[in-house]
C-alpha cells in the first residue's frame, strides 16, 4: 500500500505569522499531526530549518513524544541539525537542500557534488538507528550518487512534474523522468518516496511511477483543510492513493 506522510510545516508557518518568538500559539502543528494520524496518515513530516522559519525545536520534540506513527525529519546536512536529529531519533531523516550550493538545477539535493559529507552523515544516522532519505531531482547521476553514499531511500522531487501538470507534453517528459529514476533507484536497492507539489488534481497521474513507498504531501492537504477540515482532507488524499499498483 502506498503510504502517506503529511508535512505539517505549513501549520507552523501560519502560527509563526502571528506568534513568532512566543512559546505557544495557534494553530498547533502537533495537534494537527495527531488529527492526520487519526485520519489514517502513515507518518508525519516536519522540516526543522536552520532559520527556524516555521517548525521550532519544541515542535519536533513534542512530535517525537506524541505521534504514534513515523516521524520523518526533513533537514539540511548541517552540523547543528545533524546533532539534533541524532538526539531526537526520528525514524527517518530526509536530507534536503537549504542553501544554493547544495541544490541541483532541478531543485533537489546535489548528492553527486557532496559525496563525502553525505556519506559521513548517512553513516552517523545509521549508527544512531535512523534511516536516511535524500531529496533528489529525478536525475540519473543523482540517483547513482544516492546509492553510493549509503542512504536507504531517495525522495524523488515531483516539483517539476507538478509545475508542468497542465502542459501535457512537458508533464509527460517529467513523468518519464520520474518513472526512469524510480526504476533506476529500485534497481540499485534504494527505496523510493516522492513529494513536492502533489495535490488532489495531479495525484492520479503519478500512479504510473513504479516502486513508490511513500508520498510526502503538505501544502495541498493543509490548504484543503481550511475548507474541508484536516481529517477529511487527509482521508480524501488517501482515497486518491488507493489502487496504486507499484
Ligand atoms: N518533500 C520534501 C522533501 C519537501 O521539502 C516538501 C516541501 O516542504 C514536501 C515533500 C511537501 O511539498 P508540498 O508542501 O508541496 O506538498
Amino acid at each position: 500500500m502506498l503510504k502517506l506522510g503529511v508535512n505539517i510545516d505549513h501549520v507552523a508557518t501560519l502560527r509563526e505569522a502571528r506568534y513568532r518568538g512566543r512559546e505557544a500559539g495557534e494553530p498547533d502543528p502537533v495537534a494537527a499531526a495527531l488529527i492526520c494520524e487519526t485520519a489514517g496518515a502513515h507518518g508525519i513530516t516536519a522540516h526543522l530549518r536552520e532559520d527556524r522559519r516555521h517548525i521550532q525545536d519544541r515542535d519536533v520534540w513534542q512530535l517525537r513524544e506524541r505521534i504514534k506513527t513515523r516521524l520523518n525529519l526533513e533537514m539540511a546536512n548541517a552540523p547543528e541539525i545533524v546533532a539534533i536529529a541524532l538526539k531526537l531519533k526520528p525514524e527517518i531523516v530526509c536530507l534536503v537542500p537549504e542553501r544554493r550550493q547544495e541544490v541541483t538545477t532541478e531543485g533537489g539535493l546535489d548528492v553527486a557534488g557532496n559525496l563525502e559529507s553525505l556519506t559521513e552523515t548517512c553513516q552517523r544516522m545509521k549508527d544512531g538507528g535512523i534511516e536516511v532519505s535524500l531529496f533528489i531531482a529525478p536525475d540519473p547521476a543523482q540517483v547513482e550518487a544516492s546509492a553510493k553514499v549509503g542512504s536507504q531511500f531517495v525522495e524523488l522531487h515531483t516539483g517539476a512534474f507538478a509545475e508542468h501538470f497542465n502542459q501535457k507534453q512537458a508533464r509527460n517528459v517529467e513523468l518519464e523522468r520520474l518513472v526512469a529514476a524510480a526504476k533506476q533507484a529500485h534497481g540499485l536497492g534504494l527505496k523510493v518516496n516522492a513529494g513536492h507539489g502533489l495535490n488532489y488534481q495531479n495525484l492520479a497521474v503519478l500512479h504510473v511511477v513504479p516502486h513508490l513507498v511513500e508520498l510526502n504531501i503538505g501544502h495541498s492537504i493543509i490548504s484543503r483543510s481550511i475548507t474541508t477540515g484536516l481529517s477529511t482532507a487527509v482521508q480524501e488524499m488517501l482515497r486518491l492513493m488507493e489502487g496504486y499498483r507499484g
